[in-house]
Parts: C-alpha cells; structure tokens; sequence
C-alpha cells in the first residue's frame, strides 16, 4: 500500500502554517516487514526553539479568539478527521500495525475529543465567591499559554486530539512532538487541521530526537504547559527536566491492570471483556488487562471459554480485514512478551494455548498461561503485548490486596453482579478507572487518568479542559 498517494498524506513538520523539511531525517518503517515508508526531519534544536518563540507569538492572537469561534474551527476539524477516516485509518495500520477496524475506530475516538472540546470551548465558566458584604471574589478561567504535547505510538492520533483540543478550546496554542514510530497520522491529522481553519502557529508538529526535544520543552521558559502520554521512566525524568521551570503538568503513565472476574459474574460477559480489554491494540494500550484474576468456583470453566476466543485470534497484516492482532511495534516489544511468558512458564504456571515457538519479525502468538502467582513478572511489570496471565483467588479481601499490590493504579476491571460487592471492590480499588462488566472504558465524556505511578491530571470530560486553564482571582473591593 503506498500511502504517499493520499490526499492527507504528509512527512513535513507543521510550524506556524508553513510545511516544514530539514537537512537532517528520521527514516519512518512499517513494523509488519520493516519496509521503509518515508522520511521525517530531524529537526535542529534551533529550529525546535523557532517553533516555540513562533507559537509564543501565535499565543498572543489565540487566546484572544472567541470562544464560539475556537468551537466552530474545532468543529470543522472534526468533520474532517471523519471525513478522511479510513485514509487517516489507512495512514496509522501502515506505521503503527494495528488491524484497520482497530484504526478506523480510533480515527473516530479521536475526532470524539475534537467535538467534545469543541463544545466545551463555550464552557469554561468562572465563579463569584459569596464574601464580605463589600466585596465581591471573583475567578476568572484563562488559557495557560504556550503547551506541549509527546506523544506515544500505540494511539497516534486519539493521543494527540486528546491533548491538542482541550488546548485550542481553552485557548491555548500547542506544538507537539509525536512518537519517532508513527509521525505519519499526526502530520495527516495536522494538514486537516489547516483545512479545517486552524491558524498558524496555534497547533504545531515537530519530530526529531525524543531525548532532545524533550530536553528543550521542558526547560523552555516559554512553555507553560506539558503534557505527556507514555512510561512512568520518562515521565518521571519529564518531570524532573520540568521543575526548573515550575510546569504544570498532565502525565498518563504506566498502568498494570487487574481484571477482577468474580463467582457470581455473568461468565460470557467476563469472557468478553477480557478479551476487549486484553487484545485491543495487540495488547499494547495503558489499560489493557495485565492481571486477570478468577475466583476459584470458575476459575477452570472461565480458563476453558476464554481457551476457545484465544486460539480464534487471527494474526496478520493489519489491513487484511480478517486481521484481529497485528505485529507490535518492534522487536523489542516482543522480547518483553517473550520474557514474561518464559518466567511464569519457569515459574510453575501452565502453558493453556499460545506461545510454543518463537516466530520472526515483529510477530508474538496471543499466549494464554494459567496458574499464575505474585511472584512473577507479569505480576509486577506492564507487559504490553498480547499475554493473559491468569491467577486464581479464594476471596474479595485477597484479590483486593493482590490488585493494589502495585506501584501503578490507572485502569481496572471488576466482573461481578453482586451489586454490594461492586459498590465495596469500586471503593477498594486504587485506580483512577475502574471498569464494571466491561472492558472497554475509554470515553471522550470520561476524565481519563490514574493515580500513583501512573500519573497526574485527567484527559477528557468536562474536567480535561482544566488541565489547561489557570485560575485568576480577582477581589473587587469598596463596593458600597
Ligand atoms: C493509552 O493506552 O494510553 C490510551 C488508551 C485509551 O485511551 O483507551
């Protein structure tokens, strides 16, 4: 498939409107064979501080801009990604690898922040404070300033409209450094952008070196704002580059998702979810399943049914519409896969269907392993691939101890039609999510976010637009 052809098709920066190339480029390959697909500038650090001085300007006019304006432009935008939403799709399965069906819909979650912000735009309300009878308090909502976005490969575009349109509705302008893997989808999402009315310097795309322009936003004094979507190692060291400066900051880090499935859980139901939960993206999503727990009465008829829906997974090219797991990203993703299913397999946990052999390239068998304990990796570490660790409890108190047994606490799974029992694990467990008879939460109306190592702040709802806001008091005296 060559994605050149397409009309949204760009390997340019956007900076301040103009299309940008560079002497230097990074070389953007297809993880299904490796194929080269094109080149991307690597950019310089002064032409990265350009972009930030030029946003800077752009800031000035934006946040000035009515409200119901920036809410008609995002609109437009959003009628765009829709309208392009199987060449976007296409765009993303050929760099990132995920079956088409998974990036037409992920094309649609991420236009879904466009139009929520969209209309969010006309709603950032202040207050007025009930004070002394001669005064009155009042708080003003205004934009942050100048932000920034990294961003990671296993969502290239909900992961970019997440952060980029609460920013422009609160009035905000944005330069955003896309993961090095998938580059592709953010420039085509970026030239609808410019169709779409946006104007220059209010959203920005620039690729190069992680390290570097990491380095260069975070110490930026123009730069008011960071927001990052990615590991809690380099959020953590984001965060640290950001002090200096006293950032604000929204980080989505690492999760290590239980899936809590209960005896008195609607088996069919838990089966499912958990295979929505665990299988999306080839398993490569923040809040895929990372621990699935079964309580003991149907530990073995659960393992047998979730048995059938595994071995059904087809693996291939991604836009083969029978595809349901692509490749991963890379090798090293793999290897990781690879690591946690040999250390429960050595451990003393049993091989249900999967993995037998190692297959080449960025390929890795949806693996099924039972019997599984705390003590091994997959218990600790975020997989990220497409391995269902199953564990076997005896009561609530224990799984609830074994759940928040972790550094992490971003998504959770509970499957159970106790209604008591759902109110008291709800309460018990220490996420920022926490799913109920589903596996699939993501939502632009949601605040998306997690607690602990998982990071700070909340994407989407009514509460993601405050992640770029500041609050001004303002005390108006001597009224009598
Ligand atoms: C993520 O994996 O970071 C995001 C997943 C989602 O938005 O559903």
């Amino acid at each position: 498939m060559d994605i050149s052809q397409l009309s949204v098709f760009e390997n340019r920066c956007l900076i301040n409107g103009k299309w940008v190339s560079s002497a230097e480029t990074l070389a953007v390959s297809n993880p299904l064979d490796q194929s080269h697909i094109t080149d991307v500038p690597l950019l310089s650090e002064d032409e990265i501080e350009q972009a930030i001085v030029d946003t800077d300007i752009a800031q000035k006019q934006w946040k000035n801009v009515a409200p119901n304006e920036r809410s008609r432009i995002l609109r437009n935008w959003f009628d765009l990604l829709m309208q392009h939403q199987d060449d976007l799709a296409t765009i993303m399965t050929v760099e990132q690898g995920k079956p088409l069906k998974e990036a037409i819909g992920e094309i649609a979650y991420a236009a879904s922040y466009i139009e929520w912000f969209s209309e969010e735009a006309k709603r950032s309300y202040g207050d007025i404070i009930p004070s002394a009878a001669s005064s009155e308090i009042l708080v003003f909502k205004e934009a942050i300033g100048v932000c920034a976005a990294i961003t990671p490969w296993n969502f290239p575009a909900a992961m970019i409209t997440r952060k980029v349109a609460p920013a422009l509705a609160a009035g905000c302008c944005i330069i955003v450094k896309p993961a090095s893997e998938t580059p592709l989808t953010a420039l085509a999402i970026a030239k609808l952008a410019v169709q779409a009315g946006i104007p220059s310097g209010v959203f920005n795309v620039v690729t190069g070196s992680s390290t570097k322009i990491g380095q260069i936003f975070t110490a930026h004094p123009l730069i008011k704002k960071l927001s990052f979507t990615g590991s809690t190692e380099i959020g953590a060291k984001l965060m640290a580059q950001s002090a200096p400066t006293v950032k604000k900051l929204s980080l989505e880090l690492g999760g290590n998702a239980p899936v809590l499935v209960f005896n008195s859980a609607q088996l069919d139901q838990a089966v499912q979810g958990v295979m929505d939960t665990k299988f999306r993206n080839a398993g490569q999503t923040c809040v895929c399943a990372n621990r699935i727990y079964v309580q003991s009465a149907i530990y073995e008829e659960f393992v047998e049914k979730l048995k059938v829906k595994v071995e059904a997974l087809k693996l291939g090219n991604g836009l083969d519409v029978e595809t349901d797991i692509g490749p991963l990203i890379n090798r090293k993703a793999v290897k990781k896969v690879e690591e946690h299913i040999a250390d429960a397999l050595d451990k003393g946990a049993s091989l249900v269907v999967g993995k037998a052999e190692n297959l080449e390239g960025n390929w890795c068998v949806p693996t099924l392993v039972k019997d599984v304990t705390q003590d091994m990796l997959c218990a600790k570490e975020e997989t990220f691939g497409p391995f269902a660790p199953i564990f076997k409890f005896e009561t609530e108190a224990e799984v609830l101890a074994m759940s928040n047994d972790t550094e992490f606490g971003l998504a959770s799974y509970v499957f159970t039609q106790d209604l008591n029992q759902f109110i008291r694990v709800a309460r018990g467990l220490e996420y920022g999510m926490v799913g109920i008879n589903t596996g699939l939460i993501s939502n632009a109306a949601a605040p998306f976010g997690g607690v602990k190592s998982s990071g700070i702040g909340r994407e989407g709802s009514k509460y993601g637009m405050d992640e770029y806001l500041e609050m001004k008091y303002v005390c108006l005296g001597n009224i009598n």
